[in-house]
């Protein structure tokens, strides 16, 4: 439960990674996911960062989207009300530019109907200013309690790698009234082309996602676990039920697919299927008797 929250199973998408799931129609059962979390919204529209945008580095694809987005009105208007068909649940990503942006969010996601819970994405590392509010505990407190007096929605909190201890930000976000926390966003990086003595992104550096942050995934979520009560969603390069394993028992109650979306589009639907078994492996019956039962 994360807050009144509580999914069906734990496999959720990871924001940006999977659309407006309308792009997924076909490949994969939609209705069979535990939530789909959209591709971030702000409050007005953004062109996003100067291509390219993405490029591929050893198991890991490093990114630089800039929070492209055509702003909450308009993701309200064209996008909700097809993902609130989908019979799952739906977790709308927001990011703020700062606190006074809070109550009109707050207004406008009240107003609007179909909305499961709120993803509020502090992390974002391609985004001037979108990622202070994730690198101290008490910035993270202050924009999470901001965020918690103007909805009523459950919350999560998508944190950020990039920072000294993520367990410290994760009790500022809990301190502020969070009812979960993600983790983890991309880790900051660079991918370079030598001969030209240039970024191989438009914009320098880029957030790394995909099977390289996985360790550094599963490190934070253990982190996360040990400093904070409220349940954790797990992100980072999960493909397999052997991964999302391996973050169960770290301290992850559920899940999100991200990158492997991009090279195995129906990575859920497998771990779904393999779930059970993996269960019974263990002699559980459900995830919730097993989340944080490593011994290191
Ligand atoms: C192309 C791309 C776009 C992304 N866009 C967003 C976004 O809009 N909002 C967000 O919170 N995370 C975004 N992410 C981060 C993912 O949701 C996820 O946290 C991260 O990629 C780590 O998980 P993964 O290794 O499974 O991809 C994006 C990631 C990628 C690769």
């Amino acid at each position: 439960m994360f807050g009144s929250l509580n999914f069906k199973n734990p496999i959720l998408v990871a924001s940006g990674t999977f659309g407006y799931a309308c792009e997924m129609e076909g490949v994969v059962d939609l209705s069979r996911l535990g939530g789909i979390i959209p591709k971030t919204v702000t409050l007005t529209p953004r062109p996003g960062n100067i291509p390219p945008r993405t490029v591929e580095t050893a198991s890991g694809l490093l990114n630089s989207i800039g929070l492209d987005n055509d702003g909450l009105d308009e993701f309200l208007q064209t996008k909700l009300p097809y993902l609130k068909k989908l019979g799952t649940k739906i977790i709308i990503s927001i990011a703020v530019k700062n606190t006074e942006e809070c109550p009109v969010f707050g207004e406008k996601l009240g107003a609007a109907k179909g909305i499961d819970a709120v993803e509020l994405n502090i992390s974002c590392p391609n985004v001037s200013g979108g990622i202070d509010f994730a690198t101290d505990p008490k910035l993270c407190e202050e924009i999470v309690s901001k965020f918690r007096r103007v909805t009523p929605f459950p919350l999560l909190v998508k944190l950020s790698p990039n920072v000294g201890n993520i367990g410290d930000v994760a009790m500022g976000a809990e301190s502020g009234g969070a009812d979960g926390i993600s983790a983890i966003n991309t880790c900051l990086g660079l991918a370079v082309n030598w001969r030209q003595r240039r970024s191989r992104l438009g914009n320098g550096f880029g957030g790394l996602s995909g099977p390289a942050i996985k360790p550094i995934a599963l490190r934070c979520i253990r982190q996360i676990f040990k400093a904070v009560r409220i349940p954790i969603l797990g992100i980072g390069g999960i493909e397999t039920i052997d991964d999302a394993m391996d973050f169960f028992v770290t301290g992850a109650t559920a899940v999100q697919i991200g990158t492997a979306h991009f090279y195995n589009p129906t990575a859920t639907m497998q771990i779904l299927n393999r779930l059970p078994n993996a269960l019974a492996e263990l002699g559980a019956k459900n995830v919730a008797e097993i989340v944080g039962t490593l011994e290191m």
